[in-house]
């Protein structure tokens, strides 16, 4: 691994509930390495956004935890290391996928709008900071279909050929590192720019349900705390928390 500390310390485990809970146990017994990886090639309880599964074929996708101690993020700034690892998987897939790759607020990856990577930040707060982050990334390698309600899709679907799955973690996880070193390293106006450079729907008039009622808006972009901006057609601003607004097709 060509990284400075991110995935120097692996965990690899055929079979686990989930990573992101495997890394949280382990947490309490004992403190691993920052950039220590838990990565399974099944889950059975892999968790995704809002309390939903996370379905991934066994020894197909990569499924993995990275455990972080950003303590210099205030917790209301904790949507920062969201950015940078979103920016990280950016990053990879651009460098595969030119121009292809996008950032759908608020842990989506998506290859042509459509999605190939998901992420699940768990994160401890002690004494205002950030002590403890457990990131759960799960992105679609060899895997060719998909059930369920939304599309999706993997590297093998748009390549057409297998990749090996160390290969690709091996890569993900220098452009990850990078990130997280401008993050830590205070270049967060870089951060945040580069986040809306490759932001799905920026700038763009679309539907959402906020509350549960539709919602014709343009996204203006993700503020300091994470949350959605929108302006409606007569000018209002709707400041969308992650739990109070879906997109809609
Ligand atoms: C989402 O898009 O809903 C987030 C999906 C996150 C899935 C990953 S797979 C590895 C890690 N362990 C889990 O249980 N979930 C995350």
């Amino acid at each position: 691994m060509d990284t400075l500390f991110l995935g120097q310390h692996t965990i690899v485990l055929e079979s686990v509930d989930s990573t992101n809970n495997y890394a949280s146990r382990a947490l309490q017994e004992k403190q691993l390495p920052e950039g220590s990886l838990i990565i399974a090639h099944k889950q059975d309880q892999g968790k995704g956004q809002r309390g939903s599964v996370w379905e991934s074929n066994p020894w197909q996708n990569l499924t993995f935890s990275a455990i972080f101690y950003p303590s210099f993020l205030q917790a209301d700034r904790q949507f920062l290391l969201s950015m940078a690892v979103s920016l990280g998987l950016v990053d990879y897939l651009n460098a595969q996928f030119p121009g292809r790759a996008q950032i759908k607020w608020p842990n989506d990856l998506l290859v042509d709008g459509v999605k190939i990577c998901g992420i699940l930040i768990e994160s401890a707060v002690r004494q205002l900071v950030v002590n403890q982050a457990i990131v759960g990334i799960g992105l679609n390698v060899n895997q060719t279909e998909f059930s369920g309600r939304f599309d999706a899709t993997s590297l093998k679907l748009e390549t057409g050929t297998h990749h090996d799955l160390m290969g690709c973690l091996s890569s993900l996880c220098g452009h990850i590192e990078s990130r997280y070193l401008q993050l830590r390293g205070g270049n967060v106006d870089k951060i945040r720019a580069d986040y809306h450079t490759n932001l799905y729907r920026l700038n763009q008039w679309s539907d959402y349900l906020v509350h549960g009622v539709p919602v014709h808006a343009l996204l203006k972009g993700v503020d300091e705390y994470g949350r959605l901006l929108l302006t409606k057609k007569n000018g209002e601003e709707v400041v969308c928390e992650v739990k109070e607004v879906t997109f809609t097709p």
